[in-house]
């Protein structure tokens, strides 16, 4: 268990605590909004309602909520809709693999837990799409679970309710607010509390308009009452993805095996098989950067790196690809391909370097760059 007192969080006792829940609650039920998902405790619709709050506002939400479980009144139907009726009922809302994964979801519901909606939080965080925040919203609001629901609202309050001195932009710091709110949840009305939050949250303690004068629990909050409102929550500036370029070598044997390799270099891909890549930006910063063969200092192509890397010199065919992009949250990648061919014996396979047929390559798992360059390399195949 993370101890709160590490990040210099004083968490209160238990008399404060319970004051504290009395009055949120109190207000809660005075001020609620009343909204159609907070009329059920369907674990379903509320779920439906959760994925949908995610991409829009509550005023945008609602049309669409009450449309879609129109057309798909049941997990079974939501199982069995067809592609164009899901994609339809969420056109509009955009980031389409939501509902996909809703879907895919909705098939696990059917196949491993027996046509019924999970009531065990850790089941519920197993299903497709469904993460920490959203498994809390509905084990709290459908099941009355004392589980949390972390979103940047419910952290901006915390942040000013304790002055946490952690950026809630960094996902490394959401189990300190996790662990606050676990100690603040009133497990008598885990899904009143957690939604008095979210209201709170993008009203009276918005980010851009807050007004902290006409919040209900101002005299629980340190920020307020030390006049540190303005600092609180610490919210750093995203740093912008770092450009990369690199060279990636789609090597070919006389079987029509491609080379693969496996990362273990302690970066960002590491565990997932790769083409052999070659950073560009990298190459300036090693030493053997010049050829001193001939007399005349000549910088060492991408192509020449990989040769001296895998010891080996490949003929390069003239096929030409598409760059491909690809952005990580803090890379930016653009990679050019090139294919050289090369004898299955002259580069024997090891542990972390195999010949693959091109139908076994479902089995070696990639990341997000690599497939784009492979459907880049199979869709230009001659
Ligand atoms: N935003 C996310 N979930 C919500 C809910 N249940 N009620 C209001 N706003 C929300």
């Amino acid at each position: 268990m993370l101890d709160l007192k590490d990040y210099g969080i004083k968490m209160w006792d238990d008399d404060k605590i319970a004051s504290f829940r009395r009055t949120l609650l109190t207000w809660y039920d005075q001020e609620k909004r009343d909204l159609p998902w907070r009329r059920t405790n369907n674990p379903y619709y509320i779920w439906i309602s959760e994925i949908m709050l995610q991409q829009t506002q509550v005023i945008t939400v609602i049309p669409y909520y009450e449309r879609f479980l129109e057309w798909f009144p049941t997990v079974a139907d939501l199982a069995n809709a067809p592609e164009e009726k899901l994609l339809k009922a969420w056109e509009g809302l955009g980031y389409y693999s939501r509902v996909r994964n809703m879907q895919k979801a909705a098939q696990q519901i059917m196949s491993d837990f027996d046509e019924t909606f999970p009531e065990r939080y850790e089941d519920i965080l197993s299903l497709k799409g469904i993460g920490p925040y959203t498994a809390g919203a509905i084990a709290s609001i459908a099941f009355q679970l004392p589980e949390p629901a972390v979103d940047g609202n419910v952290m901006r309050v915390m942040a000013r309710l304790f002055e946490v001195d952690y950026d809630i932009g960094d996902p490394k710091n959401r189990k300190i607010f996790q662990a606050i709110m676990e100690r603040l949840i009133d497990p008598e009305r885990p899904g009143d509390f957690n939604q008095a939050l979210m209201d709170l949250g993008t009203d009276i303690e918005s980010a851009k308009n807050p007004r902290p004068d006409e919040s209900p629990i101002r005299f629980f909050n340190a920020a307020y009452l030390n006049g540190t409102y303005d600092k609180y929550p610490i919210k750093l500036p995203k740093k912008k993805p770092k450009p990369l370029e690199c060279q990636a070598f789609i090597i070919r044997n006389q079987e029509g095996e491609l080379l693969l390799e496996k990362k273990m270099q302690g970066r960002l891909l590491d565990g997932f098989w790769s083409f052999p890549i070659i950073e560009t930006s990298l190459i300036g910063q090693q030493t053997n950067l010049f050829e001193d063969t001939t007399s005349l200092l000549k910088p060492l192509s991408q192509k020449d790196n990989f040769e001296k890397s895998y010891a080996i010199k490949p003929t390069w065919t003239n096929r030409s690809f598409k760059q491909i992009k690809h952005t990580f949250s803090h890379q930016k990648w653009t990679m050019t391909l090139v294919e050289g061919l090369i004898k299955k014996e002259d580069l024997p396979e090891g542990e972390h370097l195999h010949w693959v047929s091109i139908d076994h390559l479902d089995n070696y798992p990639m990341a997000t760059p690599q497939k784009k360059m492979l459907a880049e390399y199979l869709s230009n195949e001659r």
